[in-house]
C-alpha cells in the first residue's frame, strides 16, 4: 500500500518524505561521496539526520535554509507558513563555511569517518545562536541545557537536500519501529484509526500510566512513544527506561491496544515549542492525538506548569493535523483512594502523593523505592537495580 492511501497525511499535507537512496544507486552515490569534502556530525547531527532521512521530520527534506529558519524562529512557521516551532541546523566551524559554495556538494560522516549522506548544498549562512536560544527556550542561559547545545553549536549553518547512503550507526533498540513507514504499516494491520501518541524521556509512573490509559479510553491505540536521542546527564538512561516499559506492556495493558516504538530524536527541553515539534513530529508517525500533560519537556521551572498546553492555541486546529489531549497535574489521593488530578480530586494537598522528579531521583540513588502507588513496584525495583550498578 503506498503512502498515498494513508489516512493521515505527513506533516505539511504531502505524503512522508523519504531522503533514503534507492538501494539501486548506493554503490555509485558511496564512491561519489567519498571524493567529497566530509563534514563530521555529533550524536545530535546525526539524530536529526535520521530523523530527515526517514521522513519523521516531513516536510523536510533536509538541515534548514534561511528563510525557514528566520520564519520558524521568530514565527513557528516554515517559509511556506506551516507550522514548525524548532530549527533544524547543521552548524558548522567558519573555515568550512568559508571553503563551501552553493551549488556543491558535501558528505556527512559519522565521527570514525564513515560517509553516510551527501548534502546538496543551497545555501551557506550565518546566524546568531543566543537569538535562536532566546526564542525558542526563553533564555540563552548555560543553565538551561537546550540553551547550552544551541549556544555551543557554530553559527555558520549549511543547507539543501540530505541523500542518506547508509544507516546511521549507533542505532539501538532495532528491535522497536522506529521509523514512520513502520508504525504507519503497524497501526493499519492493527486496525486502529484513532492513536494517541505519548512521548516520554522518564521511567514509566503511576502518572503516566494514567493519563495513558485515559487516553486509551478514547482512542483505539496507543503508541508508548520515548525518545531515545541524547538527554541531559541526570535522566534516567534510555536502556532503563525501555525496560520498564517493556514491563508496563506485558503485564497491565491488552497486546491489541499499546505498542512500543521509539523515536531517535534528541531531547531538547524547549518545554511549550518542544510540544508543538512533538505533536506535529508524531503526526508522521501516523498518529491522530497527541498527549501534553504538565511541563511537558520542561525542565527546571523554566516553563508555566501548562505552557506547553497553551501554546497549542497558537495554531488552528486543521495546521497542525493532529490534535492536543491534555491533562492536568496528576497524583494518587489517598482519600479517593486512586488517581486523580486538580481537576477530579476535591481533597487537599496534604491527602496527595506529590513528589517530584528530583525527590524520586534522591530516593533511587538511596536504593529506596518510591512508593508503590507513585511507581508500580515491578517498575521501582528495574530503577533501584540501575541505579546500584550505576554507583
Ligand atoms: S517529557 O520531557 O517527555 O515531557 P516525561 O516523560 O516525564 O517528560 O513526560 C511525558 C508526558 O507525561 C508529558 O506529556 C508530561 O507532560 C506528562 N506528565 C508527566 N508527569 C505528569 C503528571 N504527574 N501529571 C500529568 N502529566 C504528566
Amino acid at each position: 500500500m503506498s503512502v498515498r492511501d494513508d489516512a493521515i497525511t505527513a506533516h505539511g499535507g504531502g505524503e512522508l518524505i523519504d531522503l533514503k537512496a534507492p538501494a539501486s544507486e548506493c554503490a555509485a552515490l558511496r564512491e561519489h561521496a567519498a571524493k567529497l569534502t566530509a563534514i563530521t556530525l555529533n550524536a545530535r547531527d546525526l539524530a536529526d539526520l535520521e530523523m530527515l532521512t526517514t521522513g519523521a521530520f516531513s516536510p523536510l527534506t533536509g538541515f534548514m535554509g534561511e528563510a525557514d529558519y528566520t520564519r520558524v524562529r521568530d514565527e513557528m512557521r516554515l517559509a511556506s507558513g506551516v507550522p514548525w516551532s524548532i530549527p533544524i541546523t547543521l552548524g558548522v566551524d567558519e573555515s568550512i563555511a568559508r571553503s563551501l559554495k552553493p551549488g556543491g556538494e558535501v558528505a556527512l560522516a559519522a565521527e570514525h569517518g564513515q560517509r553516510l549522506a551527501i548534502l546538496k548544498l543551497s545555501e551557506v549562512y550565518k546566524v546568531d545562536r543566543v537569538k535562536e536560544a532566546s526564542a525558542v527556550f526563553g533564555v540563552s542561559e548555560d543553565q538551561h541545557p537546550g540553551a547550552k547545545n544551541v549556544t555551543s553549536m557554530p553559527p555558520w549553518c549549511l543547507a539543501g537536500r540530505v541523500i542518506t547512503i547508509e544507516d546511521i550507526p549507533g542505532r539501538t533498540f532495532l528491535e522497536y519501529p522506529r521509523e514512520p513507514r513502520q508504525t504507519r504499516a503497524a497501526f493499519r494491520e492493527l486496525g486502529w484509526k484513532k492513536i494517541v501518541a505519548f512521548q516520554t524521556r522518564n521511567p514509566t509512573h503511576r502518572a503516566h500510566e494514567y493519563i495513558q490509559k485515559a487516553a486509551l479510553e478514547v482512542c483505539d491505540g496507543l503508541l508508548l512513544h520515548p525518545l531515545v536521542g541524547e538527554t541531559k546527564g541526570d535522566d534516567v538512561p534510555a536502556a532503563i527506561r525501555m525496560e520498564t516499559y517493556k514491563v508496563l506492556l506485558e503485564h497491565y495493558y491488552p497486546k491489541n491496544r499499546a505498542m512500543l516504538a521509539i523515536m531517535p530524536a534528541h531531547m531538547r527541553y524547549g518545554g511549550p515549542r518542544e510540544a508543538i515539534l512533538h505533536a506535529l513530529v508524531r503526526r508522521n508517525y501516523g498518529c491522530t492525538h497527541f498527549i501534553v500533560g504538565r511541563d511537558h519537556a520542561g525542565v527546571g521551572s523554566y516553563y508555566g506548569t501548562y505552557d506547553a498546553q497553551k501554546i497549542f492555541e497558537r495554531f488552528a486546529p486543521g495546521e497542525m493535523g493532529i490534535t492536543p489531549l491534555t491533562f492536568e497535574n496528576t497524583f494518587w489521593c489517598r482519600k479517593c483512594m486512586s488517581m486523580a488530578s486538580y481537576k477530579t480530586c476535591p481533597h487537599s494537598d496534604d491527602d496527595r502523593l506529590l513528589l517530584s522528579g528530583t525527590k524520586v531521583r534522591e530516593m533511587l540513588r538511596a536504593g529506596q523505592a518510591p512508593p508503590p502507588e507513585f511507581t508500580r513496584p515491578e517498575l521501582a525495583a528495574i530503577l533501584v537495580r540501575a541505579m546500584k550498578e550505576s554507583n
